[in-house]
C-alpha cells in the first residue's frame, strides 16, 4: 500500500476507505480501551487524529512506546471524526513505530521562544510554526516563476562567485582556497584575480536582457555587512528581473504587480498556514494581505518623502535630510502611518545609489525606485539602468571605479545600448511580509548572520 499524504485525507469529501499514513507524533493520549495519537508528516498544518483499540494486535510494543517525535506508519480505516474541527479521522488497523523517540526530544512542550528553536533548526520544521513557513516558502518560491514565465521571462542563473561588487558597498565575502592552513593570495590565487560571493545577479542579468529582451533570476547572494537586524541576512535568495526597453514607470509597474500577484497566490494557496499565522503569529495579517491584494499602492519621489517626514512631526532616532538614506524608521512612518500601504519612492539623489542608476534630467537623481511596505520597509530595491556610455563613464568615475574591471559591462553601452531596467526582491523580506514573522532568521532554513553559522 503506498502512503497517503496526511494534506489529502483532510481536505477530501470522500477519502478511500482504507490506507496507509506514516508521519510524527505529536500527541499521544492512552485510556483504557483507546489510544489516541495526533500524526503529522508536514504534508499540511493539521494533524491526523488515529484511534487506536486497545485489542490491536501488537498494540503493547507498537502504540505504547509511541511518544512526541517518534516516527509512524499506521494502516487503517477513514472514518468520519466525532471530536469537533476536523471531518476525518483514522481507525487503525496496523500500527507500526519506525523510530522511537527519546525522552529528551526538545519539541515536547509549546511556548519555546524563537531563539531556542533556532538553535535547533534541525528539528523546528517539525513544530507547527515552522512547518508552515516552509510550506509557503515553497508554494511562493512556485508563484515567482510562475508570475515570470507566465510573462515570457527567461529564468538566468547568474554566477554565484563573481569578481565585481554590483552595489559598490565592498561588503562582500572573499572567496580562497587552503593550502592546508595557508590561504593561497595574490598570484596563487584559484582564479588568478580576488573573486567574491555575489551581491547581486544584476550586472550578469543586464547582459542577458540585453539579448533575450526580458529575463529573470532568483538565486542566493551573499552580504558581509555587520548589520545586527531582524531584516538582514548574510545569505539570503533574491529574484532580479531585468527588462530592455523598459523604463522606471514600467519597472514600478512590475514590482507592484509581481506583490500583488504573490500576495494573491498566498491567500489562495496557503490559506490553512496563513490562518495560523493570523491566530498566533500576527493578528489581522490576512485582512491586511487582502488590502494588498485589493487596493492600489502609492507612489512618491524621494523629494516628496523628505518632505512629507520632515513635515510631519514626528520624532526619529536619525534625522531626515534630503541627501541622506531613508532609514528603516523613516520607510515605516511613510508606510505605515502616512500612506497605510504600500509605497514606492523613486527618484533618490545620485550620491547615495550605485553607479549603474540612470542620471535624470535634473542631473541630481537618478532614475532608482524602493518598494516599501507596512511592518519590514524595503523589501524592493531597483531602477532604470544608464544606457548612455558617456554617461556610464563619467558615473563609474564618480564612483571611484576602475572601467577596465568593467568593461564587459560598459561593452553593453558600445553594441546596441537600449533603455533597461529592473529590481530586486529580497525573498526572505516577502515571505515575512507575507507570514507576519517578524525575525528573518526564522524564514530561512539555516540562517546566516554575523557570527552565527551554525548547522
Ligand atoms: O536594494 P538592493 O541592494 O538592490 C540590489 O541588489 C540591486 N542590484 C537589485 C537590482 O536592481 N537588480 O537589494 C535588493 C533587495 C532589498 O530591497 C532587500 O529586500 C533585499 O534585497 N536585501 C536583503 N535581504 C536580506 N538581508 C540583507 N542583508 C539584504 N540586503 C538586501
Ligand atoms: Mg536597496
Amino acid at each position: 500500500m503506498t502512503r497517503t499524504p496526511i494534506r489529502e485525507v483532510l481536505q477530501s469529501d470522500a477519502p478511500e476507505p482504507e490506507i496507509l499514513i506514516e508521519g510524527w507524533v505529536r500527541t499521544k493520549r492512552d485510556s483504557k480501551a483507546f489510544s489516541f495519537i495526533e500524526v503529522n508528516d508536514g504534508s499540511c498544518l493539521t494533524n491526523l487524529q488515529i484511534v487506536a483499540d486497545a485489542t490491536l494486535e501488537g498494540y503493547h510494543d507498537s502504540v505504547i512506546p509511541l511518544t512526541t517525535g517518534a516516527s509512524v506508519s499506521v494502516r487503517g480505516k477513514v472514518v468520519e471524526s466525532q471530536g469537533k474541527g476536523q471531518k476525518w479521522e483514522m481507525q487503525a488497523i496496523t500500527v507500526t513505530m519506525l523510530g522511537s523517540a527519546e525522552g529528551d526530544f526538545p519539541l515536547q512542550k509549546k511556548g519555546h521562544s524563537m531563539e531556542f528553536l533556532r538553535s535547533i533548526a534541525h528539528l523546528r520544521p517539525r513544530s507547527n510554526l515552522f512547518g508552515a513557513v516552509f510550506r509557503v516558502r515553497s508554494r511562493m518560491a512556485y508563484a515567482i516563476h510562475q508570475f515570470f514565465q507566465d510573462r515570457g521571462f527567461v529564468y538566468v542563473h547568474t554566477p554565484v562567485i563573481t569578481a565585481s561588487d554590483c552595489e559598490g558597498a565592498g561588503e562582500m565575502f572573499r572567496v580562497v582556497t587552503m593550502d592546508g592552513e595557508e590561504i593561497r593570495l595574490g598570484d596563487e590565487e584559484f582564479f588568478g584575480k580576488p573573486s567574491y560571493l555575489t551581491v547581486s545577479g544584476q550586472l550578469e542579468g543586464e547582459t542577458f536582457a540585453c539579448a533575450l529582451s526580458n529575463i529573470y533570476t532568483f538565486g542566493p547572494t551573499f552580504r558581509a555587512e555587520n548589520s545586527h537586524t531582524s531584516r538582514h541576512a548574510s545569505e539570503f535568495w533574491m529574484i532580479e528581473p531585468e527588462i530592455a526597453f523598459c523604463d522606471l514607470m514600467a519597472d514600478m509597474d512590475l514590482a507592484e504587480a509581481m506583490i500583488k500577484h504573490l500576495v494573491t497566490d498566498a491567500l489562495e494557496s496557503c490559506r490553512e498556514d496563513l490562518g495560523f499565522f493570523d491566530q498566533f503569529v500576527d493578528k489581522g495579517l490576512i485582512s491586511r494581505l487582502e488590502s494588498v491584494r485589493d487596493r492600489a499602492f502609492e507612489r512618491v519621489s524621494y523629494t516628496e518623502a523628505v518632505r512629507i517626514l520632515e513635515e510631519s512631526g514626528a520624532k526619529f532616532e536619525f534625522p531626515v535630510e534630503y541627501g541622506h538614506n531613508l532609514q528603516s524608521e523613516h520607510e515605516r512612518y511613510l508606510t505605515e502611518t502616512h500612506f497605510k500601504c504600500p509605497t514606492t519612492v523613486y527618484n533618490y539623489p545620485k550620491e547615495i545609489k550605485p553607479f549603474y542608476m540612470r542620471i535624470n534630467d535634473d542631473e541630481k537623481t537618478v532614475a532608482a525606485m524602493d518598494l516599501l511596505v507596512p511592518g519590514i520597509g524595503e523589501i524592493v530595491g531597483g531602477s532604470q539602468r544608464e544606457e548612455r556610455l558617456e554617461i556610464l563613464r563619467a558615473n563609474m568615475k564618480a564612483h571611484d571605479l576602475d572601467e577596465a574591471d568593467y568593461s564587459w559591462y560598459v561593452d553593453l553601452r558600445r553594441y546596441g545600448s537600449v533603455p533597461h531596467a529592473g529590481f530586486g526582491l529580497g525573498f526572505e523580506r516577502l515571505l515575512m511580509f507575507i507570514t507576519g514573522v517578524a525575525n528573518i532568521r526564522d524564514v530561512i532554513p539555516f540562517p546566516r548572520t554575523p557570527g552565527s553559522a551554525e548547522f
